[in-house]
């Protein structure tokens, strides 16, 4: 080969690399006077200093101001190329359903427009499944830091409030009170702490697959314990999981696709297991074990108060004292969330969906207040006022 040759092939082999260096000082061209922010987050991280440029995960089709709509916004697949295991982690896991999850609720597609649009309610936090999943929800960008992600305050902004507060429970928890106090929220490895964040008992050893054994619905089949199996079928047919009849309806298919609920004995207990061990790295077996038998028999009692609940409005239905519902005969559906017509079925959504959650949510994060106060007693003031409420409907009717 002659010199002039190989000194051609030198060059042509550079040609890709000038033009990548190109289309990045392009991107920055515009971006560094556009949108200066990002491009500072990005100067600040891995991704930067190996190289990763905006292009990669953008593509180049968009390179002026009027086609902006070209570039690709990223999601897992982006990411997945060069972070393998992550992604195939998270993708087992539940975040990436939430988005599933969410569109599968019956109300979802009957609440307004400006309220399910934008990304502003459901759809702020149930983005970390959209379109396969955003990396982004813990390791915002464009800093993509791993710090970041390993602070509790990552999880905060989705697990909180009104039916899942895990952030507030965890936090004034005793386990939350001394990492505050300790760490200053310092983070390092979560093996090294003295007590738990949220990423040592839900992402193990940075683990991207987060499932539990009970999950949100606190519901799980088949149930060995026959008068906690009677509870939960009145509770699963108050969902629509179940006919009146207790035959599947067609929401099972959601619970099984949405993996809402572990569906065998087998699949619930590897879920405890993994947490359990967690668990006795600073605690003993006893003390562990005593810690969540009492937590699984709180969920037993607050079952029974809400199938107690749910049976008393029920009967106002079989009574003809509360309208049937065209689309769900005879049991109250307690998956109408807000959008139901009587006061009484308002109660019952309240006890399910904040107070249930809060008491067995509680009791597994540790937290006295929120078990007992927010939860429990919140339960018996429920039942209380729905006893009262169709006490005076029925002498009404009479
Ligand atoms: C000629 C200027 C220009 C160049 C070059 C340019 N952009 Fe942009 N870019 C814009 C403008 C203008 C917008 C719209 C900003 C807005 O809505 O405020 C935009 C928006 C974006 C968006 C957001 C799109 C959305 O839907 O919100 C991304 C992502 C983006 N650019 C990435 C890139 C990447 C990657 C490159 C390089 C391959 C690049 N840009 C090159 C001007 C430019
Ligand atoms: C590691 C991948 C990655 C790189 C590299 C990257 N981005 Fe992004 N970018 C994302 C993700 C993820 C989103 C959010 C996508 C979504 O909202 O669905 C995003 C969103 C954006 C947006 C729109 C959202 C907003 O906050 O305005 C702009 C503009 C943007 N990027 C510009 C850039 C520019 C300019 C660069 C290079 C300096 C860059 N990005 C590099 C992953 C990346
Ligand atoms: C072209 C390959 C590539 C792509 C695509 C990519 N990354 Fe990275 N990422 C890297 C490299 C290289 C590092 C640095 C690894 C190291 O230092 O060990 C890194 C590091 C990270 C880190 C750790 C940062 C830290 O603080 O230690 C996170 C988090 C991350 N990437 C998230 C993402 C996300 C989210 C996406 C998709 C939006 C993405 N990456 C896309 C190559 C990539
Ligand atoms: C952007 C919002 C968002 C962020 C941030 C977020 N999550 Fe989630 N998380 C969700 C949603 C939505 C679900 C429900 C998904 C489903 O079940 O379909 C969920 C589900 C979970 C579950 C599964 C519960 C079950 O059903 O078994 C665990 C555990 C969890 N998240 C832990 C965490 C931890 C730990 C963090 C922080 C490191 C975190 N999440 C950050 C939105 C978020
Ligand atoms: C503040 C953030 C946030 C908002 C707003 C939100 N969710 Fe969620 N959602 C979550 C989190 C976090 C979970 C998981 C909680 C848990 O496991 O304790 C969840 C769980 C769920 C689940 C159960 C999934 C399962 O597999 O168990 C459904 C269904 C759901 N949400 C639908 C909705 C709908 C519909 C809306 C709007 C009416 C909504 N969410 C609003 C964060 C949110
Ligand atoms: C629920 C929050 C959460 C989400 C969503 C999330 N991560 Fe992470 N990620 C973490 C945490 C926490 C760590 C730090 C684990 C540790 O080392 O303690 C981490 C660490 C990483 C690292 C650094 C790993 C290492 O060993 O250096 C990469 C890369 C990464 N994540 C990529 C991703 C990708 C890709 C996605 C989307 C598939 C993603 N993450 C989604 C919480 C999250
Ligand atoms: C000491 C360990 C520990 C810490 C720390 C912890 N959790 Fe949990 N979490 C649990 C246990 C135990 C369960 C119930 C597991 C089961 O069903 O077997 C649970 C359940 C959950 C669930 C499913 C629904 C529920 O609440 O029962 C979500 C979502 C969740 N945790 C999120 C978080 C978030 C977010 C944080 C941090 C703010 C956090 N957890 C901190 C141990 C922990
Ligand atoms: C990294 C170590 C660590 C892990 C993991 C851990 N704990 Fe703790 N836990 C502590 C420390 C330290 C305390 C404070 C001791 C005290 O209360 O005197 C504590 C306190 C407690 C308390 C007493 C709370 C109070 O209000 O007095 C209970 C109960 C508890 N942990 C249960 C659990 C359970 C259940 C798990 C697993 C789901 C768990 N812990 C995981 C370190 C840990």
């Amino acid at each position: 080969m002659k010199k002039t040759d190989s000194l051609f092939i030198f060059l042509l082999l550079l040609l890709p690399a000038i033009s990548l260096a190109q289309e990045k000082d392009l991107c920055l061209s515009c971006h560094q006077g556009l949108t200066r922010g990002i491009v500072k987050d990005w100067e600040a991280s891995k991704h930067f200093q190996n190289g990763v440029d905006c292009s990669i995960c953008h593509g180049d089709q968009h390179n002026s101001a009027s086609n902006a709509h070209l570039a690709i916004m990223p999601n897992v697949e982006t990411c997945e190329g060069c972070h393998t295991d992550q992604a195939g982690q998270f993708k087992e896991g539940k975040h990436a359903l939430a988005w599933i999850a969410m569109n599968a609720m019956p109300k979802t597609a009957s609440q307004p427009e400006e309220i399910m649009d934008g990304l502003k309610g459901c759809g702020g936090c149930h983005r970390i499944g959209l379109d396969g999943g955003k990396c982004d929800a813990c390791h915002t960008r464009h800093k993509f830091s791993r710090e970041e992600a390993r602070n509790p305050l990552a999880c905060a902004t989705c697990h909180m409030g009104f039916d899942h507060p895990q952030y507030e429970m965890w936090s004034t928890s005793k386990h939350g009170v001394i990492f505050q106090m300790e760490k200053n929220f310092q983070m390092e490895p979560s093996g090294t702490d003295r007590v738990p964040r949220c990423q040592t008992c839900h992402m193990i050893e940075g683990t991207h697959r987060v499932m539990t054994a009970w999950g949100f619905m606190g519901l799980r089949l088949p149930e060995e314990d026959k008068k906690w199996e009677e509870w939960r079928l009145t509770i699963l047919k108050g969902l629509g999981v179940l006919d009146p009849q207790g035959n599947p309806t067609s929401r099972m298919d959601v619970v099984k696709n949405g993996k809402v609920a572990r569906l065998s004995s087998e699949e619930w207990k590897a879920e405890r297991e993994r947490i359990v061990k967690v668990c006795k790295g600073c605690h003993s077996n006893s003390y562990v074990k005593e810690n969540f038998d009492r937590a699984d028999a709180i969920l037993k009692q607050a079952d029974s108060l809400m199938a107690e609940a749910i049976t008393v409005v029920e009967g106002l239905y079989q009574d003809k004292i509360l309208k049937k519902q065209a689309d769900y005969p005879m049991f109250p559906d307690l998956l109408k969330f807000y959008d139901v017509p009587t006061s009484i079925e308002l109660k019952l959504y309240v006890m399910f969906l904040e107070h249930r959650m809060r008491t067995f949510q509680g009791a597994f994060h540790i937290n006295p207040d929120y078990m007992h106060w927010y939860g429990w007693a919140e339960m018996k003031r429920d039942l209380w006022e729905i006893n009262e409420e169709a006490k005076k409907m029925r002498e009404s009717k009479k």
